[in-house]
């Protein structure tokens, strides 16, 4: 048996205008999923997941993908749930070269799902690692990171990123740029999430940028200035000016905002930290519904999202300085 966990993220800066070839600057948070893999006597793969909403919830199906969970969920998230896992056993199957190869497969995640935290990208990441060590391969890390990439892309339909996965995989603050992923230098930063219980539609959410930035200049001048935003927090990030990061956030949730990918409800919670003194706030990931991320290293920022009408729920989320974790 093997185990092995992988961290979640928060965009600091960068999300969507990464899209068209801007930086974008994503951060490893400790918040984990959790994957244990035993190899089976047949080819077949059985998946047992918990906790992969807030509420939690439990996916046990046998074989591939014909046999369905009798569960209360909606299909499209537990269709995600094993399309990941299968991906993820497919990429190690390719990896070692065994192609007949069989696993039960348990997930345990304390991300919250399509919030905008990475939660599919460490389910795969961990899955890879643990797969594949169950082999008797021990896979570099950047080779992880590619191949939970290749998975989120393929179950994703192309709309997918390398932040996420490369994220999960290294840990720390990343920088993306296109194809290029590399790990960044960042202070110990006072980060708090705040959830309104939501997820964003990515794809829609996508779309609705590209179809403005068709239509007004203004709109890819917003996305330009995102990237401008973005250069000037990995500068700061290198120096550890909390506040004048905190500011910068604050004027990347505006041009996000000015984008129409924020919502009431992160829009609520991006104020209500704000106002508890927080250095700065903004939705983080495809928005429209999802996380928020502040930075306050006092407990202001969680107690006032906790009474914030259209939060769920709000914690602190340490830097994950380490990526993917080979616990067992
Ligand atoms: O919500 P997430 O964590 O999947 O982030 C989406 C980030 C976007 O920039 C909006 C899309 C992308 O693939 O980069």
């Amino acid at each position: 048996m093997t185990l092995s966990s992988a961290p979640g993220k928060v965009y600091l800066f960068g999300e969507h205008a990464v899209v068209y070839g801007e930086p974008a600057v994503p951060c490893a948070i400790e918040r984990r999923a959790r994957v244990e893999v035993r190899r089976r006597d047949d080819d077949k793969l059985r998946v047992h997941a918990e906790d992969l909403s807030l509420d939690g919830f439990t996916v046990e199906y046998g074989g591939q993908t014909d046999d369905r969970p009798d569960v209360d969920v909606s299909e499209g998230l537990i269709d995600a749930a094993m399309g990941y896992v299968d991906g993820a056993i497919d990429q190690v199957r390719d990896a070692t070269g065994e192609d007949e190869v069989g696993f039960d497969v348990t997930i345990e995640s304390d991300i919250p799902l399509g919030a905008g935290l990475g939660s599919s990208a460490a389910v795969v990441v961990a899955a890879i690692d643990a797969a594949s060590r169950e082999l008797g391969v021990t896979l570099e890390r950047d080779e992880i990171a590619r191949r939970a990439f290749e998975t989120e892309y393929e179950v994703q339909d192309g709309q997918a990123s390398r932040a996420d996965t490369f994220c999960s995989a290294t840990g720390g603050a990343v920088r993306v740029e296109g194809d290029d992923c590399r790990s960044i230098e960042a202070p110990d930063l006072p980060i708090v999430v705040g959830f309104d219980g939501g997820a964003g539609d990515t794809g829609a959410l996508v779309a609705g940028v590209r179809a403005l930035r068709e239509e007004y200049e203004f709109a890819g001048d917003t996305v330009e200035a995102i990237g401008d935003v973005v250069r000037n927090g990995e500068d700061v990030l290198a120096t550890g000016d909390l506040e004048e990061l905190g500011r910068l956030m604050n004027f990347n949730h505006g041009l996000l905002s000015a984008l129409g990918v924020s919502s009431r409800s992160l829009d609520a919670m991006v104020w209500a930290a704000r106002d508890a003194g927080a250095y700065g706030a903004k939705l983080t990931g495809a928005g429209g519904g999802g996380c928020i991320v502040a930075l306050d290293p006092t407990d202001a920022t969680e107690t006032a999202l906790k009474f914030t009408p259209g939060c769920e729920d709000a914690f602190r989320a340490e830097l994950a300085e380490e990526g993917v974790k080979r616990l067992e």
